[in-house]
Protein backbone atom coordinates (compact mmCIF):
# COMPACT_ATOMS: atom_id res chain seq x y z
CA UNK A 1 0.00 0.00 0.00
CA UNK A 2 1.25 3.14 -1.07
CA UNK A 3 0.79 6.02 1.77
CA UNK A 4 0.30 8.68 -0.23
CA UNK A 5 -3.33 10.50 0.53
CA UNK A 6 -4.67 7.54 2.98
CA UNK A 7 -5.27 8.38 6.31
CA UNK A 8 -3.90 6.83 9.35
CA UNK A 9 -5.00 6.70 12.87
CA UNK A 10 -2.72 6.50 15.77
CA UNK A 11 -3.45 6.12 19.37
CA UNK A 12 -1.07 7.07 21.41
CA UNK A 13 0.27 9.26 18.83
CA UNK A 14 1.31 12.07 21.80
CA UNK A 15 3.84 9.41 22.74
CA UNK A 16 7.53 8.09 21.66
CA UNK A 17 6.75 5.43 19.23
CA UNK A 18 3.10 7.46 18.30
CA UNK A 19 4.29 10.38 17.75
CA UNK A 20 7.31 9.21 15.86
CA UNK A 21 5.10 7.18 13.64
CA UNK A 22 3.00 9.89 12.99
CA UNK A 23 5.52 11.94 11.39
CA UNK A 24 6.98 9.37 9.42
CA UNK A 25 3.76 8.60 7.94
CA UNK A 26 2.72 11.86 7.12
CA UNK A 27 5.91 12.31 5.60
CA UNK A 28 5.10 9.62 3.47
CA UNK A 29 1.92 11.44 2.43
CA UNK A 30 -0.88 9.84 5.13
CA UNK A 31 -3.08 12.24 6.55
CA UNK A 32 -2.62 11.54 10.25
CA UNK A 33 -5.20 11.51 13.41
CA UNK A 34 -3.67 11.58 16.28
CA UNK A 35 -5.40 9.77 19.18
CA UNK A 36 -3.93 10.46 22.93
CA UNK A 37 -5.66 10.77 26.46
CA UNK A 38 -2.66 14.02 26.97
CA UNK A 39 -3.92 16.83 25.41
CA UNK A 40 -0.61 18.87 25.39
CA UNK A 41 1.26 16.13 23.80
CA UNK A 42 -0.72 15.09 20.83
CA UNK A 43 -1.93 18.29 20.07
CA UNK A 44 1.61 19.77 20.04
CA UNK A 45 2.67 16.52 17.58
CA UNK A 46 -0.45 17.63 15.53
CA UNK A 47 0.61 21.15 15.30
CA UNK A 48 4.22 20.42 14.59
CA UNK A 49 2.97 18.50 11.66
CA UNK A 50 0.54 21.43 10.34
CA UNK A 51 -1.67 20.50 7.36
CA UNK A 52 -2.43 16.98 7.30
CA UNK A 53 -2.45 16.25 10.57
CA UNK A 54 -4.73 16.47 13.78
CA UNK A 55 -5.47 15.41 17.43
CA UNK A 56 -8.55 14.10 19.12
CA UNK A 57 -8.40 13.51 22.97
CA UNK A 58 -8.87 10.03 22.91
CA UNK A 59 -9.12 7.17 25.94
CA UNK A 60 -8.22 4.02 24.36
CA UNK A 61 -10.03 1.96 26.69
CA UNK A 62 -13.59 3.42 25.79
CA UNK A 63 -15.73 2.44 22.97
CA UNK A 64 -17.38 5.91 22.52
CA UNK A 65 -14.22 7.56 21.97
CA UNK A 66 -12.40 5.27 19.64
CA UNK A 67 -15.01 4.83 17.50
CA UNK A 68 -15.10 8.77 17.17
CA UNK A 69 -11.38 9.21 16.43
CA UNK A 70 -11.92 6.81 13.75
CA UNK A 71 -15.10 8.03 12.26
CA UNK A 72 -12.57 11.70 12.37
CA UNK A 73 -9.74 9.96 11.13
CA UNK A 74 -11.75 8.40 8.33
CA UNK A 75 -13.11 12.04 6.92
CA UNK A 76 -9.80 13.08 6.43
CA UNK A 77 -9.29 10.23 3.24
CA UNK A 78 -9.82 6.75 3.24
CA UNK A 79 -8.56 4.85 6.20
CA UNK A 80 -6.05 2.18 6.19
CA UNK A 81 -3.75 2.57 8.83
CA UNK A 82 -4.81 1.95 12.74
CA UNK A 83 -1.17 1.93 15.14
CA UNK A 84 -1.86 1.35 18.40
CA UNK A 85 1.16 2.93 20.38
CA UNK A 86 -0.60 3.88 23.78
CA UNK A 87 0.76 3.31 27.25
CA UNK A 88 -0.22 2.99 30.35
CA UNK A 89 0.47 1.73 34.03
CA UNK A 90 3.70 -0.12 35.34
CA UNK A 91 4.25 -2.85 36.55
CA UNK A 92 4.50 -4.67 40.33
CA UNK A 93 6.21 -7.60 42.22
CA UNK A 94 3.52 -10.48 42.88
CA UNK A 95 4.66 -10.18 46.85
CA UNK A 96 5.43 -6.72 48.04
CA UNK A 97 8.77 -6.68 50.68
CA UNK A 98 6.30 -7.80 53.54
CA UNK A 99 5.01 -10.59 51.59
CA UNK A 100 1.79 -9.22 50.78
CA UNK A 101 0.19 -10.17 47.31
CA UNK A 102 -0.70 -7.65 45.15
CA UNK A 103 -3.80 -5.89 44.04
CA UNK A 104 -5.82 -8.46 41.58
CA UNK A 105 -6.85 -4.60 40.26
CA UNK A 106 -3.29 -3.76 39.64
CA UNK A 107 -3.45 -6.58 37.25
CA UNK A 108 -6.87 -6.12 35.81
CA UNK A 109 -5.56 -2.37 35.05
CA UNK A 110 -3.01 -3.40 32.93
CA UNK A 111 -5.03 -6.17 31.39
CA UNK A 112 -7.47 -2.91 30.26
CA UNK A 113 -5.36 -0.40 29.22
CA UNK A 114 -2.49 -2.70 26.75
CA UNK A 115 -4.72 -5.93 26.01
CA UNK A 116 -7.87 -5.41 26.03
CA UNK A 117 -8.10 -1.78 24.54
CA UNK A 118 -6.05 -3.18 21.77
CA UNK A 119 -8.64 -5.49 21.12
CA UNK A 120 -10.90 -2.60 20.86
CA UNK A 121 -8.91 -0.44 18.50
CA UNK A 122 -8.58 -3.44 16.35
CA UNK A 123 -12.02 -4.45 16.51
CA UNK A 124 -13.35 -0.98 15.84
CA UNK A 125 -10.57 0.04 13.45
CA UNK A 126 -11.52 -3.33 11.17
CA UNK A 127 -14.95 -2.63 10.86
CA UNK A 128 -13.96 1.22 9.40
CA UNK A 129 -11.29 0.27 7.37
CA UNK A 130 -13.38 -2.41 5.82
CA UNK A 131 -15.65 0.13 4.39
CA UNK A 132 -12.45 1.85 2.29
CA UNK A 133 -12.37 0.64 -1.40
CA UNK A 134 -10.01 -2.34 -2.16
CA UNK A 135 -6.56 -1.89 -3.66
CA UNK A 136 -4.35 -4.31 -5.46
CA UNK A 137 -4.70 -7.90 -4.17
CA UNK A 138 -8.25 -6.65 -2.45
CA UNK A 139 -5.44 -4.86 0.11
CA UNK A 140 -8.04 -2.68 2.26
CA UNK A 141 -5.68 -1.84 5.24
CA UNK A 142 -3.21 -2.69 8.00
CA UNK A 143 -3.64 -2.72 11.73
CA UNK A 144 -0.50 -2.04 13.47
CA UNK A 145 -0.02 -3.66 17.38
CA UNK A 146 3.02 -2.85 19.88
CA UNK A 147 3.74 -5.55 22.32
CA UNK A 148 6.83 -5.87 24.18
CA UNK A 149 9.98 -8.74 24.12
CA UNK A 150 8.64 -8.92 27.47
CA UNK A 151 5.87 -10.77 25.91
CA UNK A 152 8.38 -13.63 25.70
CA UNK A 153 11.14 -12.86 28.48
CA UNK A 154 8.88 -10.60 31.12
CA UNK A 155 11.06 -9.32 33.88
CA UNK A 156 10.40 -9.36 37.84
CA UNK A 157 7.27 -7.52 38.06
CA UNK A 158 6.14 -7.66 34.34
CA UNK A 159 3.43 -10.48 35.51
CA UNK A 160 0.84 -8.47 34.26
CA UNK A 161 2.82 -6.59 31.45
CA UNK A 162 4.38 -9.83 30.20
CA UNK A 163 0.74 -11.29 30.04
CA UNK A 164 -0.79 -8.42 28.37
CA UNK A 165 1.87 -8.10 25.69
CA UNK A 166 1.61 -12.18 24.98
CA UNK A 167 -2.02 -11.93 24.45
CA UNK A 168 -1.23 -8.91 22.16
CA UNK A 169 0.75 -11.69 20.35
CA UNK A 170 -1.60 -14.17 20.56
CA UNK A 171 -4.03 -12.34 19.03
CA UNK A 172 -2.09 -11.34 15.84
CA UNK A 173 -2.72 -14.56 13.93
CA UNK A 174 -6.32 -15.07 14.77
CA UNK A 175 -7.32 -11.23 14.37
CA UNK A 176 -5.59 -11.50 10.47
CA UNK A 177 -7.40 -14.81 9.60
CA UNK A 178 -10.68 -13.16 10.98
CA UNK A 179 -9.87 -10.13 8.67
CA UNK A 180 -8.89 -11.90 5.73
CA UNK A 181 -12.18 -11.64 3.90
CA UNK A 182 -11.91 -7.93 3.91
CA UNK A 183 -8.45 -7.63 3.11
CA UNK A 184 -7.21 -6.26 6.47
CA UNK A 185 -3.92 -7.33 7.43
CA UNK A 186 -2.80 -7.36 11.47
CA UNK A 187 0.70 -7.18 11.99
CA UNK A 188 2.50 -6.60 15.81
CA UNK A 189 5.57 -5.17 16.63
CA UNK A 190 7.33 -6.50 19.94
CA UNK A 191 10.02 -3.67 20.67
CA UNK A 192 12.86 -4.30 23.10
CA UNK A 193 13.94 -1.00 25.14
CA UNK A 194 13.71 2.27 23.15
CA UNK A 195 14.30 5.79 24.13
CA UNK A 196 11.09 6.95 24.67
CA UNK A 197 9.27 9.76 26.99
CA UNK A 198 7.95 6.20 28.85
CA UNK A 199 11.50 6.65 30.86
CA UNK A 200 10.82 10.61 31.17
CA UNK A 201 12.52 10.20 34.70
CA UNK A 202 15.87 7.97 33.66
CA UNK A 203 19.37 9.86 33.02
CA UNK A 204 19.29 9.23 29.01
CA UNK A 205 23.42 8.68 29.60
CA UNK A 206 22.94 6.06 32.27
CA UNK A 207 19.93 4.37 30.60
CA UNK A 208 22.21 3.73 27.52
CA UNK A 209 24.48 2.82 29.81
CA UNK A 210 22.35 -0.19 31.93
CA UNK A 211 20.18 -1.01 28.67
CA UNK A 212 22.42 -0.38 25.33
CA UNK A 213 24.79 -2.21 26.64
CA UNK A 214 22.77 -5.60 27.35
CA UNK A 215 22.10 -5.28 23.53
CA UNK A 216 23.96 -7.09 20.92
CA UNK A 217 24.12 -5.00 18.31
CA UNK A 218 23.77 -1.97 17.85
CA UNK A 219 24.87 -1.16 21.57
CA UNK A 220 22.73 1.31 22.18
CA UNK A 221 18.81 1.79 22.95
CA UNK A 222 16.06 2.18 20.25
CA UNK A 223 15.26 5.13 18.55
CA UNK A 224 11.39 6.07 18.28
CA UNK A 225 12.28 6.66 14.80
CA UNK A 226 13.19 2.87 13.82
CA UNK A 227 9.47 1.61 15.33
CA UNK A 228 8.22 4.29 13.11
CA UNK A 229 10.48 3.26 9.87
CA UNK A 230 9.17 -0.43 10.72
CA UNK A 231 5.94 0.67 11.09
CA UNK A 232 6.00 3.04 7.30
CA UNK A 233 7.74 -0.89 5.80
CA UNK A 234 4.52 -3.04 7.76
CA UNK A 235 2.06 -0.67 5.77
CA UNK A 236 3.84 -1.11 2.46
CA UNK A 237 4.51 -4.65 2.19
CA UNK A 238 1.50 -6.10 1.26
CA UNK A 239 2.61 -9.45 2.29
CA UNK A 240 3.66 -9.17 6.11
CA UNK A 241 0.62 -10.19 8.13
CA UNK A 242 -0.33 -12.50 11.37
CA UNK A 243 3.14 -12.06 12.61
CA UNK A 244 4.78 -10.12 15.56
CA UNK A 245 8.25 -9.19 14.49
CA UNK A 246 10.88 -8.10 17.11
CA UNK A 247 12.78 -5.04 16.87
CA UNK A 248 15.37 -5.07 20.00
CA UNK A 249 18.63 -5.17 18.13
CA UNK A 250 19.06 -9.22 19.32
CA UNK A 251 18.19 -8.02 23.52
CA UNK A 252 16.73 -11.05 25.30
CA UNK A 253 15.85 -9.80 28.35
CA UNK A 254 17.28 -11.07 31.89
CA UNK A 255 15.28 -11.48 35.01
CA UNK A 256 15.85 -8.13 35.79
CA UNK A 257 15.81 -6.74 31.88
CA UNK A 258 19.47 -6.31 31.27
CA UNK A 259 21.91 -7.13 33.96
N1 LIG B 1 9.68 2.42 25.14
C1 LIG B 1 9.99 1.16 25.17
O1 LIG B 1 11.14 0.76 25.44
C2 LIG B 1 8.95 0.10 24.87
C3 LIG B 1 9.38 -1.21 24.71
C4 LIG B 1 8.46 -2.19 24.41
C5 LIG B 1 7.12 -1.87 24.27
N2 LIG B 1 6.73 -0.59 24.42
C6 LIG B 1 5.31 -0.30 24.26
O2 LIG B 1 5.09 0.70 23.31
C7 LIG B 1 3.91 1.44 23.61
C8 LIG B 1 4.24 2.91 23.61
O3 LIG B 1 5.33 3.14 24.43
P1 LIG B 1 6.12 4.53 24.45
O4 LIG B 1 7.48 4.20 24.97
O5 LIG B 1 5.96 5.23 23.15
O6 LIG B 1 5.31 5.28 25.61
P2 LIG B 1 5.06 6.84 25.85
O7 LIG B 1 4.81 6.97 27.31
O8 LIG B 1 6.14 7.67 25.23
O9 LIG B 1 3.70 7.11 25.04
C9 LIG B 1 2.49 6.52 25.38
C10 LIG B 1 1.37 7.49 25.01
O10 LIG B 1 0.13 6.82 25.30
C11 LIG B 1 -0.75 7.78 25.87
N3 LIG B 1 -1.78 7.09 26.66
C12 LIG B 1 -1.67 6.51 27.88
N4 LIG B 1 -2.84 5.98 28.26
C13 LIG B 1 -3.72 6.24 27.24
C14 LIG B 1 -5.10 5.96 27.05
N5 LIG B 1 -5.81 5.29 27.98
N6 LIG B 1 -5.68 6.36 25.91
C15 LIG B 1 -4.98 7.03 24.97
N7 LIG B 1 -3.67 7.32 25.09
C16 LIG B 1 -3.05 6.94 26.23
C17 LIG B 1 0.14 8.69 26.72
O11 LIG B 1 -0.48 9.93 26.96
C18 LIG B 1 1.38 8.79 25.84
O12 LIG B 1 1.33 9.91 24.97
C19 LIG B 1 3.43 0.89 24.96
O13 LIG B 1 2.43 -0.08 24.72
C20 LIG B 1 4.66 0.22 25.53
O14 LIG B 1 4.32 -0.85 26.39
C21 LIG B 1 7.61 0.42 24.72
Amino acid sequence: MLLDGVSAFIAGGGGGFGAATARRLHAAGARVMIADLDQDKGAAVAKELGAGARFMRTDVTDEDGVRSALDAAASMGPLRVSVAAHGGPGGKRVLDREGGAQEQADFTRVIDVFLSATFNIARLAAEAIARSEPLEDGERGVIINTASIAAYEGTIGQAAYGAAKAGIVGMTLPLARDLSPVGVRVVTIAPGTFLTPAFKDADPVQLDAMWGAAVPFPKRMGRPAEYALLAQQICENVYLNGETIRLDGGLRFTPKGAR
